[in-house]
C-alpha cells in the first residue's frame, strides 16, 4: 500500500532539508574563512610559521603621541622585518588589555608587548603569561608589581625625570625673570588617573616644587591626556581662579585644549602672554607652538619605541640576556632649540 503523506508533512520535510543545506553551507564557508578555528590550533602558526609572532596590546588612541607610538611599533614589528603582529587597541580600559593578553596566551604567541593604561592590577595576568612561558615586554608606561620576574623587560620613558625637568625649567625661568621669590600660582592638568605617566610626572614635578614655598599649587585635575578633557578642566580652573601664572599640562593634547580655553577666556599664553605653558610630549604641532612662543617649554616623551622592542626581541631570540629597564633618550624644547631643521626631521 502506497504511503501517502499529508501536505503539511511534505512542507515540514522540505523545510528541514533546506535548513540542513543552509547549515552545511555555513559550515563550509565558515571553515574556509577560518571562522571556527579553535584558538588552541594556533591559526597564525599555520600561516606564518617562519615569523616571530608578537601580541601587542596598545592602551588606546587618546593622543597624537599615542598614534605615533602605535605607528612606531607597527613599523618595527612588520612582516618585512620577520614578525607576525596581532594588534589590539584597549580603548583606555584595563579589562580590555587583560582580555587581549589572555587571548595572546591562548594563541601561544612568541612574545607579548603591552603599554599598560594604569600602573597597578597586573599580577594575575602576568603570572598567567609567565606560566605559559611567554616573555612579556612592557612598553611606554610602567607597572607596579612586587615580583619583577613577572615580566622580562621594560622599554619606555622616565616620567619622573620628565616631571623633574619641568620643575627645573620653571625654577630657572623664574630666576631669569627676577621672579624667583614671587608668589607663583600654578594649576596642573594631570593625565589618566593611575597611569605611570601621570604619577611619574606629578611626582617628578613635586620633587622640585616642594623646595619652593612661594610656588602655590592652586589645583590639580585629571584631564585624561585628551584635548577635550584638557579644555574642560582648564575652563573649570579659569572659572575658579583669575590669577593663574603657570599651567603644567601633562601632555600636548591637553595643552591644545587648555590653550583654547585660555584664549576663549580673553587671556594670553606663552612667552609674551599672561600664562606660562609647560607641556609634555613634544609632538610636531606642539613644537611649532614652541617655536612661535605659544608654549614656553615642552618636555619630550619619545614615542619611537618600536625599534628598541625589535632589538630586544632579537637579543632574546639569540638567547642573550636583556636589561630589566631601557629608558629612551629625551630632550627639553624651548624657543632656543626648536629650529627649522628639527621640525623638518620630526616624524610625529
Ligand atoms: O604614556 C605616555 C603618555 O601617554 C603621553 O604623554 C601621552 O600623550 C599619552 O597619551
Amino acid at each position: 500500500m502506497a504511503i501517502s503523506m499529508k501536505p503539511s508533512a511534505y512542507i515540514n520535510k522540505i523545510v528541514m532539508a533546506l535548513m540542513l543545506a543552509v547549515l552545511l553551507l555555513i559550515a563550509l564557508v565558515g571553515s574556509r574563512l577560518g571562522l571556527f578555528t579553535d584558538l588552541d590550533e594556533e591559526p597564525h602558526i599555520r600561516e606564518d610559521a617562519d615569523k616571530i609572532v608578537v601580541g601587542v596590546s596598545q592602551l588606546g588612541s587618546e593622543s597624537g603621541w599615542r598614534s605615533a607610538n602605535t605607528e612606531s611599533v607597527q613599523n618595527a614589528l612588520s612582516k618585512q622585518n620577520g614578525y607576525f603582529m596581532i594588534f589590539s587597541n584597549a580603548r583606555q580600559k584595563q579589562e580590555n588589555q587583560i582580555k587581549a593578553i589572555r587571548s595572546f596566551i591562548a594563541q601561544r604567541v612568541d612574545y607579548i608587548v603591552f603599554a599598560p593604561v594604569v600602573k597597578s592590577g597586573w599580577e594575575t595576568v602576568l603570572q598567567e603569561a609567565k606560566e605559559a612561558g611567554i616573555p612579556v615586554i612592557i612598553m611606554d608606561r610602567g607597572v607596579d608589581v612586587a615580583d619583577k620576574n613577572l615580566y622580562t623587560t621594560f622599554v619606555g620613558t622616565d616620567s619622573v625625570e620628565e616631571g623633574r625637568r619641568a620643575g627645573v625649567w620653571l625654577e630657572e625661568h623664574l630666576k631669569k625673570q627676577g621672579k624667583a621669590d614671587e608668589r607663583i600660582n600654578i594649576v596642573i592638568l594631570k593625565g589618566t588617573e593611575g597611569s605611570s605617566a601621570q604619577i611619574g610626572r606629578t611626582t617628578g614635578f613635586a620633587m622640585v616644587s616642594g623646595k619652593h614655598n612661594n610656588w602655590n599649587i592652586l589645583g590639580q585635575k585629571y584631564g585624561d591626556f585628551t584635548i577635550y578633557k584638557g579644555k574642560e578642566v582648564m575652563q573649570d580652573f579659569l572659572e575658579m581662579y583669575d590669577d593663574i601664572d603657570v599651567v603644567i599640562s601633562q601632555n600636548d593634547d591637553m595643552t591644545f585644549g587648555a590653550i583654547e580655553a585660555i584664549r576663549e577666556s580673553g587671556r594670553t599664553v606663552g612667552i609674551d602672554g599672561d600664562i606660562t605653558i609647560i607641556s609634555f610630549d613634544a609632538v610636531y604641532e606642539a613644537l611649532e607652538m614652541v617655536a612661535e612662543g605659544i608654549i614656553n617649554v615642552d618636555i619630550e616623551c619619545n614615542p619611537n619605541q618600536g625599534e628598541y622592542i625589535s632589538e630586544i626581541i632579537s637579543l632574546l631570540e639569540s638567547g642573550q640576556e636583556v636589561e630589566k629597564r631601557y629608558y629612551i633618550e629625551e630632550d627639553v624644547f624651548t624657543i632656543e632649540n626648536v629650529t627649522e631643521e628639527l621640525l623638518e626631521k620630526r616624524t610625529y
